[in-house]
């Protein structure tokens, strides 16, 4: 059973790694795809893939951590397509280091796009969702917020934010309009190895 068909689907973070993948998979699944991120000739580039393939797309540049470009991208799913059924929450830097490093500006710069990010997401679709009787919330948090290591509490820390966000907001939905899933991926070999700082840590990362 294809149950992806037809749907619409937002994805934050979807210029590289997973969330380029799942804009692609989702595409040839049938789903129309709304992709977001900041770097828009990557976007434009994806979609461009997407279209030729026969998928529905539209891309919209997003900074996760300005509010407005979370409602101009869920604005951007309801304008062209009619409705938001699922926004994937994705977007995520990984900034780590031991914490006696004292980065505190990799630690703001995380707080804003891991957890923040999806906050903002939230604000943007909730009041959609609860129009429409029905919408999903989808983060991808991490294995690193299950298992705590040395070097990610900080990283770890923004993703265990999120899946407590998420849990309180599928506890408080008691009229199942909103679902929520936040999958927790291991090691999978994308850019996100780019955005840690520390040279030594970056070479020998596998990125959380
Ligand atoms: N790779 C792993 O092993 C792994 C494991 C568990 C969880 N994760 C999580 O999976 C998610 C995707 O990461 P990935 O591994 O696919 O890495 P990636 O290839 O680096 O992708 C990260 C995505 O996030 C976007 N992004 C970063 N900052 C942003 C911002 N301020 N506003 C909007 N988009 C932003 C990037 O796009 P732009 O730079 O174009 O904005 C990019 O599309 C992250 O949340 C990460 O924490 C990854």
């Amino acid at each position: 059973m294809n149950n992806v068909e037809g749907k619409v689907v937002a994805i934050t973070g979807a210029s590289s790694g997973i969330g380029e993948a799942t804009a692609r998979l989702l595409a040839e699944r049938g789903a129309s795809v709304v992709l977001g991120a900041r770097r828009v000739e990557r976007l434009d580039d994806i979609a461009r893939e997407i279209r030729a393939n026969g998928g529905d797309v539209v891309s919209r540049p997003t900074d996760v951590t300005r509010r407005e470009d979370l409602e101009r991208l869920v604005g951007a799913a309801t304008e062209r397509f009619g409705s938001l059924d699922v926004l994937v929450g994705n977007a995520g830097i990984s900034k780590i280091g031991p914490v006696a490093d004292l980065d505190a500006d990799g630690w703001s710069a995380m707080i804003d796009v891991n957890l923040r990010g999806v906050l903002h997401g939230i604000a943007a679709a909730l009041p959609v969702f609860r129009r429409q009787g029905r919408g999903h919330f989808v983060t991808t948090v991490s294995t690193a917020g299950l298992k705590i290591v040395p070097t990610m509490a900080v990283y770890a820390a923004t993703k265990n934010a999120v899946r407590t966000v998420m849990e309180g907001l599928r506890q408080e939905s008691t009229d199942g309009v909103i679902r929520t899933t936040s999958v927790s991926p291991g090691f999978v070999d994308t850019e996100l190895d780019s955005s840690i700082d520390d040279t030594a840590l970056r070479d020998q990362s596998e990125a959380p």
